[in-house]
This record gives structure tokens, sequence and C-alpha cells, in this order.
């Protein structure tokens, strides 16, 4: 029997899905990577281009570009395909287009025999994974978003240039949407094992004002991005290889991901970004904090944004 090698076929490779391409191959993460773009001779030129990396790059990687007969044997399909914000726009305003953009290419990966899972990054993010579970019919632990994995990322990045420690040292989160109505857990955020509270007594320099204004750097950070260079790619593209990374590595890590949930945080039916342990299987749980009360009202606030969105477009 042949060795099953890892495939992942990403669909869109526009700046998000380029990006992340490129982490993949450079960090040797995937055997197999099939680029879809409805632009098919964008997709021709990227994997063109990335193959002539192999000779620099960690480990061999097949790339081409293909089209969805290729998702039979994969382990992933990567959604990034989609409308983006303008200037000005926020995620949720993409929904009825990108809603009907992922309806198309769901189908076409389920008719061609797909039983992975689905990691999606394209906005909003939160209904695009709803939508996309809805769609295929796989397990919910099988569809994952990537939440608010990111909006966790800068909020370490800049707790880290703060307290002046390593971003990796930085254990904290964002939860909720991937949007306007998310918020940090600052009742679980640690430098190292210490919580932030006993590190702010320590030095009066550290002001809660400071941390206010940091959450709200983080929460618009891609308003700042946007405005700058029409678009936000790095970053994204850079969760997006850690998360699969952990799922084909079957790493148990833990990753702030938009989840389905269950009766988790007092919320059922909706996918929404918390902090769950990815497997090999997909989301093997769903990591439940104990929020504060003010934490708690900010998350079902978050929630009920999204329901009121999806109910609008019939999901
Ligand atoms: C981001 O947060 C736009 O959702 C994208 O960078």
């Amino acid at each position: 029997m042949k060795n099953k090698v890892n495939r992942v076929v990403l669909v869109g490779t526009g700046f998000v899905g380029s990006s992340y391409a490129f982490a993949l191959l450079n960090q040797g993460i995937t055997e197999e990577l099939v680029l879809i773009d409805i632009n098919k001779e964008k997709s021709e030129g990227d994997a063109m281009d990335l193959n002539h990396g192999l000779p620099f790059a960690p480990s061999r990687t097949k790339i081409w570009f293909g089209d969805y007969s290729d998702c039979k044997d994969a382990d992933i399909v990567v959604l990034t395909a989609g409308a983006n914000q303008k200037p000005g726009e926020t995620r949720l305003d993409l929904v009825e287009k990108n809603t009907k953009i992922f309806k198309g290419i769901v189908d076409q990966v389920m008719e061609n025999g797909f039983n992975g899972i689905f990691l999606v990054a394209a906005n909003p993010v939160d209904i695009l994974t709803y939508a996309t579970w809805k769609f295929s019919g796989l397990p919910k632990e099988r569809v994952i978003g990537s939440g608010t994995i990111l909006d966790t990322a800068r909020f370490r990045y800049l707790l880290g240039e703060y307290f002046n420690v390593d971003t990796r040292n930085v254990h904290a989160y964002i939860i909720g949407e991937h949007g306007d109505t998310e918020l940090p857990v600052w009742s679980h955020a640690f430098i190292g094992c210490r919580p932030i509270s006993d590190v702010m007594k320590e030095n009066s320099e550290y002001k809660q004002e400071d941390l206010d204004q940091l959450f709200i750097n983080v929460r618009d950070a891609a308003y700042h991005i946007i405005q700058r260079k029409g678009a936000t790619y790095y970053g994204i593209a850079m969760g997006l290889a850690r998360l699969t990374k952990a799922i084909l590595q079957d790493e148990n890590s833990i990753l702030t991901v938009s989840a389905y949930l269950d009766g988790h945080y007092g919320q059922n039916d909706i996918y929404i970004g918390v902090p769950a342990v990815v497997n090999r299987n997909g989301i093997r749980e769903v990591v439940e904090l104990k929020l504060n009360d003010e934490e708690k009202e900010k998350f079902n606030h978050s929630a009920s944004v999204l329901k009121d969105v999806m109910k609008r477009v019939g999901l």
C-alpha cells in the first residue's frame, strides 16, 4: 500500500492564500500542496514561483495548481477565497457576498469526495465557518475557523513589547468574534506563569489605561494596516500555517480558533473564537475559561451580534 502523504488543498491564492503557501513551503509543513483559484493563471504562476524556492526549502513539498478533484485525497482544505475589506468596511459587511461564494466552493469540494478538515480564513470568519459546516455536512470538529488566532497573536506581541518579554512567554487570549466585538480575557492573562495583575502591581510605570489602549490597538489593527497597505496577510498566513502544523502533526495544541459551541460558555449553535485543543482529528475540545462577569457579558454580546447577522443571511 502506498504511504499516505499529507495533502493540503488551498482554495484562493490572493494575498492571504499565497502568503500561506509560502509559509507552508518555508516551514516544510506538508508534503503536497495544491493551489486552486478562480484565476487559474494566477494559481499556475504561484505554483511555478513557489516550486522555484524548493532548493532552499527545509524539506520536499510537491506543489501544483489543480482543481477540485484534488480534494478527494486532501487532509485539509483551506479556504481563503472571497472578497476582502476595503478601507472603512467592517468584516461583517462582506457576509452576503462571501456566503454565496462559499456555497459554490464548499459544494464543489464535497462533490469530489472530500472527507478531511476544513480550515476557513475569509471574513467574516466565524459566520463563514458556520456556513462551511452547514454546507459540507462534516462533523463540527472537522470544520475550524481561524477565529481569533491572529488577534491573540497581535495581543501577545503587543503585551510582549509592553512588558519587555518574549511574546512566546505571554499567555493571553482574545476571544469572541474575529471583529469589532472581540474581547481580551484579562482575568486569565499571564507573563510566564504570573498573572498580569501581579506584574502590574510591582511597577508603577505600568498603567491600566495603557493596557486598555493596547487592546484597542489589537482590535483595530486590521483597519490600521488596510489603511496603509490595502490588506493584511503575513500575520494570518503564519497563523494558518501554525494551525495546519497542529493538525498534521497531531499536536494537541491550544489555539484560539473559531470552534462550534455546544453549551460551552453558555452558547449554542455558533462558531466563535475560543481557545481549543487542535489535533489530527480537528478540534478535540473547547477549553472553557472561567470568565468574570464583565467578560461574560462582552462574550455574550459578541455572540449575539454574530447570531443576528447569521439570521439575516439565512444561516
Ligand atoms: C485581519 O484581522 C482583515 O481579518 C483580517 O487582519
